[in-house]
């Protein structure tokens, strides 16, 4: 495959890359914006790699995207470029809109025009909020409730009508809330160990009872290849960690791995609009793709913890930025 990943210079997308690179001989090409989230320091193992090249620009662009399909003789676009924090869409949705909405368009366009797969990167987000019990199936009907998970739905019902409308070949990838190396220090888990390891504050929003399916980065990247290779065109597959968590659980997990006191710990504010649940049913992407979640989440989050204990540079470098003004504006008077 000759694969356009978009938004490879994220979380997901760079540990997507550095797994096709590892495990695979496929071409990559990968286009980020490096918006605030995206950081080429989370490539630079890969960086020199001949099967591997990057291109700074918006999947906007609609120009600069027909350049790269035709001199790179793309095969598949697999597009990950996303605004992704719940919180800071609350704060202003219109970069969501622009990227997750009218983004995801430009890309149907080309992989119309040039005849591709185009797999989009969504999220069980897109089916709302969960009670007590139950599962998100790929039939659950969308019921978004944050900007962000509404831009993305937006953006899965574009898919799907360029599947129905033109034949498309395109897949639809759920998944639930990931955790890893290289996630941006906003998200829960970074944020947690990061404010530990500094002795701040650890906000937990409302009671800390909200419950999220945490799956290892490296399964959710494996989904999404077997979902490349072996998907039905105009389908949709969820997967999940099969580990749902409260977020207190996950926080008393991150102090007592690194010896610190629960008097860390502050209940703020809740999120506006804050979902309750969310929880995923493998069963159509196990039986299907063959898919299921490998990586144990307490092994997991341990060496997740530990990935950011040695990697002390990357979320200092972050720290140092723009970070610092988001979390200002997020956290304070909270
Ligand atoms: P991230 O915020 O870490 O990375 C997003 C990347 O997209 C960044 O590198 C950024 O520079 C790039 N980008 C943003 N706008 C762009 C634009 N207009 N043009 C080109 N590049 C642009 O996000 P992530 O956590 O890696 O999430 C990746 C995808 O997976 C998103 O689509 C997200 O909705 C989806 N997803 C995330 C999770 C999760 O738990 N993080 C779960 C399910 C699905
Ligand atoms: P997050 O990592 O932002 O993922 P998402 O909102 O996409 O699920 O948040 C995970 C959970 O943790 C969510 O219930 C909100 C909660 N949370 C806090 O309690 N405090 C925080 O500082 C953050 C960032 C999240």
């Amino acid at each position: 495959m000759r694969i356009l990943v978009t938004g490879g210079a994220g979380f997901i997308g760079s540990n997507f890359i550095r797994f096709q690179l590892r495990e695979t001989d496929n071409i990559i090409t990968n286009l980020d914006d490096l918006t605030y989230a995206g950081n080429l320091k989370n490539l630079s193992s890969v960086a020199d790699n001949s099967n591997y090249s990057f291109v700074k620009g918006d999947i906007n662009d609609k120009s600069l995207i027909e350049g790269i399909i035709k001199s790179g003789e793309i095969s598949h676009i697999v597009n990950f470029a996303a605004e992704s924090h719940v919180d800071r869409s609350i704060i202003d949705a219109s970069p969501f809109i622009q990227t997750n909405i009218n983004g995801t368009a430009v890309l149907l366009d080309l992989a119309r025009q040039y005849g591709l797969r185009m797999l989009q990167v969504s999220t069980d987000e897109v089916y709302g909020s969960l009670g007590p019990t139950g599962r998100f199936t790929e039939n659950t009907p969308l019921d978004p409730r944050s900007p962000y998970s509404a831009s993305k739905a937006a953006a899965d019902c574009l898919v799907q009508s360029y599947h129905h409308t033109y034949g498309l070949d395109t897949i639809i990838t759920r998944c639930s809330n990931n955790y890893g190396p290289f996630q941006f220090p906003e998200k829960l888990i970074p944020l947690m160990v990061i404010n530990s390891l500094n002795n701040k504050e650890l906000p937990l929003y409302g009671d800390g009872m909200n419950i999220r399916d945490w799956i290892h980065v490296e399964d959710h990247c494996r989904g999404i290849y077997l979902a490349l290779q072996n998907g039905l065109g105009g389908e949709i597959y969820n997967f999940g960690g099969e580990s749902e968590k409260t977020n207190k659980e996950i926080v008393n997990l991150i102090i007592n791995y690194l010896g610190k006191s629960s008097d860390l710990i502050r209940y703020v504010e809740d999120r506006l609009g804050h979902d309750k649940r969310y929880a995923i049913d493998n069963t159509k992407s196990a039986r299907e793709l063959g898919f299921e979640p490998r990586v144990a989440f307490e092994k997991g989050m341990k060496e997740t913890i530990e990935w950011y204990l040695n990697n002390e540079e990357w979320w200092q470098d972050i720290l140092s930025g723009e970070y610092m003004d988001y979390y200002t504006k997020n956290y304070d008077n909270r």
